[in-house]
C-alpha cells in the first residue's frame, strides 16, 4: 500500500482540474498574444482564469500576475520592491522558505540594504514586539513574513503584522504559498502589498503560480521580454497551467469548510494516536488548531536513529513523508527551521502533511509503522 503524507511538498492533481486542462489542451492551443481568432480565444481563457482568482481573493484582476510558481512570485516581490521603492532596510524571520531567505540574503550580500531577522520563540512564533522595535528604529522597511510555515505549520497573524507595518509605512510581503486555498484570503480587508500562490500546493499543476500586487504598488518586471502580463512578466503564458490553477483554487474555495474540518480531524486523530502509541512523542511548532496550519504536523520522535534512516524505513513501507533534522554536521545540512527553534538534535523529526484524499485508516497504518520503527531501534540500542 502507498500512503502519501507529504502534501506540503506537493499535492495530487484534482480530477476536475485534469479535465479542464485536458479540454484546453485539446481545443485551445493558440498563443494568447496572437491577434487572430485562435489567439484571442486563449487570451479570453487566460483572463477568465485571472478574474476567477481575483474574485476569490477579493482583489482586482489587474492585481494578479501569473508566474512560474511560488519561488518566482516571492523573488519578484522581493527583488523589485528593494530596487523600486528605495528600500534600505528589510526584515524577515529565520523560518522563511528559501525562496524568501536566499533571495534576501543574496541581495544583502550585494549590499542593497541591511537585513534584520525578527526573533521567534521555541514554538516558532514571531516576536511581534521585536518586529515593532525593528520597524521603529529604521526608515522605509520591507517586511517579508510567511503566513504559514511549511515545516512546522505555525500560522503568523498576518492581520496583526499588516497593522504594524501600516503604522510604520513599511512594505509588507507575505509568502502565502502554504495557506492559499486552505484559508480564505480577503484582500479587500487586509492591508498587504504582496502575497503569493503556487498551484501545486492546492491540487493544481506544477510550474504555475501568481503574485498579488496591491494596485498602489508600481514595480518593474523581474523577467523582461514580451508584453505579456501587461508588460510585467515576459514569456508566453503557461496557459494549461493557468487554467488548471484557477480551477484548483475555485474547488479549494468551494469545498474549503468541509475540507478544513475533515483534514483538521485527521491531524487531531494522528496527534492522539501518536500520543497513545509513543508516549514520549513531541511536536515541533504549534499544534493548537487556531495557531497551526491544519495540513501540517511536525513530529519529534524518541528514536535513536538518524532522520534519513527513519524516512528511508517509512519509504520502504510505502509511506511518503518528509523531514529535516536540526543537525548541521557533515553532508546533512539539516533544517534551518528546526535549528531556528532549537529543536532537539538527538531526536529525528518527520513532517506529515495531509490533504482531502487521506484517511484515518492511513493514519493508523502510519502510526503503527512509526511505533514499530521506534521500538525496533530501542531494542537494537539496548
Ligand atoms: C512556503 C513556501 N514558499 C514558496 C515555495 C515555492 O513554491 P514553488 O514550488 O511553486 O516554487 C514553497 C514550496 O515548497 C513553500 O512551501
Amino acid at each position: 500500500m502507498q500512503i502519501y503524507l507529504d502534501n506540503a511538498a506537493t499535492t495530487a492533481l484534482d480530477p476536475e482540474v485534469i479535465a479542464v486542462m485536458v479540454d484546453t489542451m485539446k481545443n485551445d492551443f493558440g498563443n494568447p498574444s496572437s491577434i487572430h481568432g485562435h489567439g484571442r480565444r486563449v487570451k479570453t481563457i487566460v483572463e477568465k482564469a485571472r478574474k476567477t482568482i481575483a474574485q476569490l481573493l477579493h482583489a482586482s484582476p489587474a492585481e494578479i500576475f501569473f508566474t512560474s510558481g511560488g519561488t518566482e512570485a516571492d523573488n519578484m516581490a522581493i527583488v523589485r520592491s528593494i530596487a523600486d521603492f528605495g528600500i534600505t532596510h528589510a526584515i524577515t524571520s529565520p523560518l522563511e522558505h528559501h525562496a524568501v531567505l536566499h533571495t534576501l540574503e543574496a541581495l544583502e550580500k550585494e549590499e542593497k540594504f541591511t537585513l534584520n531577522i525578527v526573533s521567534v520563540d521555541e514554538k516558532g512564533d514571531i516576536n511581534y514586539a521585536h518586529l515593532e522595535e525593528l520597524l521603529a528604529n529604521n526608515p522605509r522597511t520591507f517586511v517579508s513574513l510567511m503566513h504559514a510555515n511549511n515545516e512546522l505549520g505555525n500560522l503568523t497573524d498576518v492581520g496583526r503584522v499588516s497593522e504594524i507595518c501600516a503604522r510604520y509605512d513599511a512594505i509588507f510581503h507575505s509568502d502565502t504559498v502554504q495557506t492559499m486555498g486552505h484559508y480564505p484570503h480577503d484582500l479587500s480587508k487586509l492591508k498587504i502589498d504582496f502575497i503569493t500562490g503556487s498551484a501545486h500546493k492546492f491540487h493544481g499543476p506544477k510550474g504555475v503560480g501568481f503574485l498579488y500586487i496591491n494596485a498602489r504598488n508600481k514595480i518593474k518586471p523581474l523577467i523582461y521580454g514580451g508584453a505579456q502580463e501587461r508588460n510585467m512578466r515576459g514569456g508566453t503564458e503557461n496557459v494549461y497551467g493557468i487554467v488548471g490553477m484557477a480551477k484548483a483554487l475555485e474547488i479549494a474555495y468551494r469545498d474549503m469548510e468541509e475540507h478544513h474540518l475533515y483534514i483538521q480531524g485527521l491531524k487531531d486523530y494522528m496527534i492522539a494516536r501518536l500520543r497513545e502509541a509513543i508516549p514520549e512523542v513531541r511536536f515541533n511548532g504549534q499544534i493548537e488548531a487556531d495557531r497551526s496550519l491544519y495540513t501540517v504536523l511536525n513530529v519529534s520522535l524518541p528514536c535513536s536513529d538518524m532522520n534519513d534512516m527513519l524516512l528511508f524505513n517509512l519509504d520502504i513501507a510505502g509511506i511518503s513523508a518528509s523531514g529535516g533534522s536540526a543537525c548541521s554536521s557533515g553532508s546533512d545540512i539539516g533544517s534551518h527551521v528546526l535549528r531556528a527553534i532549537d529543536a532537539d538534535n538527538d531526536r529525528p523529526s518527520v513532517r506529515f502533511s495531509f490533504c482531502k484524499n487521506n484517511t484515518k485508516e492511513e493514519i493508523d497504518t502510519v502510526v503503527a509503522k512509526v511505533k514499530e520503527i521506534c521500538d525496533k531501534e530501542e531494542k537494537i540500542s539496548l
